[in-house]
């Protein structure tokens, strides 16, 4: 939503969690980071962004959040993201962005990656598309593994560190319960446990499920059919320390989910349901920290 008030371009952005279907870790690269293999998809959970463009003003970039304790500062992927895009472009100009979060922070499900995509889409908007969108990618994918998947949003097949996409479209729309307990899970000490259960990898390559029936079983429309092939290679190393997330899992599946899956590092967990209604049930079963959510699309038109 865009509009031009007399003194500034305000745009607003929900910015959408995702959960991972799949998720493997393929090998352990030399640069630190991890090849991937993942089905990442956008859902409904999402923060807001408020942004104020304002060219005439000295340059200069503001933040305040909403919901969450969070730095307001450099160490915010928001700021950074701003920060970013203003030196890309060469532009000057204030800008001023409002952050309600409701996505839960260090839970496998983004949230900080989103935000920052938002801001990026927010301020391409806003300032008349001064980047190409190629441009705009490569600067997510400087920002972190995870934003180049929230800026083009949808399901998307991601490889390397999970900034190479291939979109995958979906039959059909898919219905879930997200559940998240009081546990946190930081990304790079899970990777640092991965390694250490996996020994480093040792140069083979891993593969824990069955992607391929996964990405046909979604392509198709019958992703039940597929459910024993949902995979996430994080839960043999994450769920043993985690009791919540576990028996949140447990719930899931209980409350009629035909499949149940950490999503990310952890510790967030989702279940698959049949439909909305079904999803409604077992989120209201489940209480405080569950939310029915749905699948959302691309970003891109
Ligand atoms: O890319 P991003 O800054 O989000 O990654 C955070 C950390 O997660 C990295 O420093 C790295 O430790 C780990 N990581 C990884 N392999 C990936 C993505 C992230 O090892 N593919």
């Amino acid at each position: 939503m865009i509009h031009r008030a007399q003194d500034a371009v305000r745009i607003m952005r929900p910015a959408y969690a995702k959960i991972n279907l799949y998720l493997d870790v393929l090998s352990c690269r030399a640069d630190g980071y991890h090849e991937l293999l993942t089905v990442m998809q956008s859902i409904s959970l999402h923060d807001d962004i408020i942004l104020y463009y304002e060219p005439w003003r000295q340059g200069e970039i503001r933040l305040r959040i909403y919901g969450a304790p969070l730095p307001t500062d450099g160490r915010n992927l928001v700021y950074r993201a701003a920060g970013k895009y203003m030196e890309a472009t060469g532009q000057s100009a204030r800008v001023s962005v409002t952050l309600r979060k409701k996505i839960p922070i260090a839970a496998g499900l983004a949230g900080g990656s989103s935000d920052a995509a938002a801001t990026l889409l927010a301020l391409w908007e806003a300032s008349g598309h001064a980047l190409s969108r190629t441009q705009l990618m490569e600067l997510a994918a400087e920002l972190g593994s995870d934003v180049p998947f929230c800026l083009a949003g949808g399901t998307q097949i991601c490889r390397g560190r999970g900034e190479i996409l291939e979109p995958l479209p979906l039959a059909a729309p898919l219905y879930a319960v997200v559940a998240i307990g009081r546990e946190h899970v930081s990304t790079p000490e899970a990777f640092r446990r991965m390694d250490q259960y996996y020994h480093g990898f040792d140069g083979s390559v891993m593969h824990g499920g069955a992607p391929d029936v996964l990405i046909d079983a979604l392509r198709q429309g019958h992703p039940a059919s597929a459910a024993e092939t949902v995979y996430n290679a994080f839960e043999p190393v994450i769920l043993p320390t985690c009791p919540q997330a576990r028996s949140l899992r447990d719930r899931l599946l209980e409350a009629g989910a035909y499949t149940a899956h950490m999503s990310g590092s952890g510790p967030s967990v989702f279940g698959l349901f049949d439909g909305e209604s079904a999803a409604r049930r077992a989120a209201a079963l489940l209480g405080r920290g569950a939310y029915a959510v749905r699948t959302v699309g691309e970003n891109f038109p």
